[in-house]
């Protein structure tokens, strides 16, 4: 699509995939024109292997200082269903056999979810850890269950759907006398939420490059030193010969652009959160029947996942888009399946519930306009939706 029609988007579904930012694009066009892009093989022995072995080396000094690690447990991969595919598989393989139990949120990104049910089909005990409907995480579960038979316990950061932030220190704080390792999937949390992987002695952590808006394909998986490790692609030495494959310069080099401005990207949350309760506010105000889920515990500033009383979600989707607006009614792993969202269902929500449901995702560049059209938009197309639909209900009860 040309990049003219893309401009008249609003984009509302930044859990999906982040718009790689504009400055970072123009370096990149900068630096094709000049031919001065670090195109080469970073394993080759030449001069062209220069470039992106700096490009490697930086990236991971620079992550290590800002996420509190050393650059020599990070591991690029292709994202993060890689990474948290890694680290589950990874554990029960070098475990498996001493330890053979797993505390795994039920909320969890389909690739924990799947990666947890394949090992499980292998003889892994995975107990799933309860979340309410207000988006909070069961702690007494994860203390009644925690024993010197737990091998790992993963959690997220922020759940991609509610925006719900779990508490990473206080679940530390619980499992580590156990001697259980302990792995959080960052990706909805860069960018968002402060991070020290060293004060929440987390040993696995996963990261994906866009969902901050650098190029998709490159992912960072923190192993803290010590940790198990099993290499699930084989092949050249790359990554110290823990992950095989010729890295992908191209999205690791966007990611190393966008570091610096983590912390100027965590400021702009005030603003985000401003627009997002706006947003919530005024859709609560002019719609009936709308109820915003996980509203109560402690939220990502960017996300709303909303229940629109009688109006289904996968319809409302596609008349928003009609107008030229991005949004979600759940994870976008799982759209065009007409199932509705296992963490929605998970949390408590009926199926009715959760297939009314809407996820709507700010960026950092969403604008007040934007919003206000949202807004307008979404009234007038619920109010549409319910009209037909009532008017279809009265012709069957004549009908009858
Ligand atoms: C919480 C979370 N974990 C993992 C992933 C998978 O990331 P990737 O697209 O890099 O494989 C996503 C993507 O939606 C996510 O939101």
């Amino acid at each position: 699509m040309p990049i003219e029609s893309q401009k008249s988007i609003i984009y509302l579904d930044n859990n999906a995939t982040t718009r790689p930012d504009p400055d970072l694009l123009a370096e990149l066009v900068q630096l094709i024109q000049n031919d001065q892009f670090p195109w080469g093989n970073a394993s080759s022995i030449h001069l062209q292997s220069r470039d992106p072995k700096n490009t490697l080396r930086e990236t991971r000094r620079l992550f290590a200082e800002i996420f509190h690690c050393q650059a020599t447990e990070l591991i690029f991969n292709s994202g993060a269903s890689e990474g948290n595919n890694t680290v589950l598989k990874s554990v029960w393989q070098s475990l498996g056999q001493s330890k053979n139990e797993f505390l795994i949120s039920k909320v969890e990104h389909p690739s924990v979810i799947k990666a947890a049910e394949y090992i499980q089909s292998l003889g892994a005990v995975i107990k799933w850890i309860p979340v309410n409907r207000k988006g909070q995480i069961d702690l007494e579960f994860i203390k009644n269950n925690i024993s010197n038979q737990t091998a790992l316990v993963s959690v997220m950061f922020a759940n991609n759907e509610t925006g719900s932030l779990f508490p990473i220190s206080t679940i530390s704080e619980i499992i580590k006398p156990h001697g259980a390792l302990l792995h959080v999937d960052c990706v909805q949390a860069l960018g968002k939420e402060k991070l020290n992987l060293q004060e929440l002695r987390i040993d696995y952590a996963t990261f994906s490059g866009h969902k901050f808006y650098s190029l998709q394909g490159c992912g960072v998986l923190f192993v803290r030193r010590g940790s198990p490790l099993v290499n699930l692609i084989h092949g050249g030495g790359q990554e110290r010969g823990r992950r095989g494959g010729t890295e992908n310069i191209l999205s690791v080099w966007s990611f190393q652009q966008m570091l610096p401005l983590l912390k100027w990207l965590e400021a702009k949350n005030h603003e985000v959160r401003k627009l997002r309760d706006h947003f919530e506010m005024n859709i609560q105000n002019k719609i009936t029947g709308v109820t915003i889920t996980a509203h109560e515990g402690l939220r990502l500033a960017n996300t709303s996942s909303l229940v629109i009383q009688d109006v289904d979600g996968e319809t409302l989707l596609m008349s928003l888009d009609l107008k030229g607006f991005a949004i979600s009614t759940g994870a976008a792993c799982s759209s065009g399946n007409p199932e509705p969202s296992p963490v929605l269902l998970s949390m408590g929500l009926s199926r009715d519930e959760a297939q009314s449901s809407l996820r709507v995702s700010l960026g950092w560049h969403t604008k007040p306009q934007e919003m206000d059209s949202f807004i307008l938009a979404l009234v007038e197309v619920v109010e549409r939706i319910r009209k037909i639909k009532t008017e279809a209900e009265e012709k069957k009860s004549h009908a009858g």
